[in-house]
């Protein structure tokens, strides 16, 4: 069934150049892009995005490098576009990624995963709001 997912290339991503490589591997999937910005996420959204997060001894830190530059915001669509989103991307901790996933193939650190995706078509449309419609 098609779906819409929230995806965002992240500071570390955008500096590095890897919006092109990034968006031709959705496009490859069959995946399409239907909206995209490059937006500046503010300390605000940034604690409310990864509010899940916020006991967590990382979660300074990962304001910080949510909100140290440009991110690249898009919404994908297509088929089952949440489960394979977060196929293309991979494992959170790069680490541990599979090679051939994005995180695999261009992350190294947990702390600058080059890319985000939403994990299930709830979050996906509360993250389509926070990031496009407000
Ligand atoms: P989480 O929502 O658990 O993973 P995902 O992004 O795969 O949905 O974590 C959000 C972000 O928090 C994750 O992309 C990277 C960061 N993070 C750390 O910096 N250190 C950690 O130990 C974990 C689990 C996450």
């Amino acid at each position: 069934m098609s779906e819409r997912a929230f995806v965002m290339i992240k500071p570390d991503g955008v500096r590095r150049g890897l919006i092109g490589e990034i968006v031709s591997r959705f496009e490859k999937k069959g995946l399409s892009v239907v909206k995209a910005e490059l937006i500046q996420v503010s300390e605000a959204t940034a604690k409310e995005h990864y509010g899940h997060l916020e006991a967590k001894p990382f979660f300074r830190e990962l304001v910080d490098y949510i909100t140290s530059g440009p991110s690249f915001a898009m919404i994908v669509e297509g088929t089952a576009a949440v489960k394979n989103s977060r196929y293309l991307i991979g494992a959170t901790n790069p680490a541990d990624a599979a090679p051939g996933t994005i995180r695999g193939d261009y992350g190294l650190d947990v702390s600058e995963n080059v890319i985000h995706g939403s994990d299930s078509i709830d979050n996906a449309r509360i993250e389509i709001e926070r990031f496009f419609i407000r």
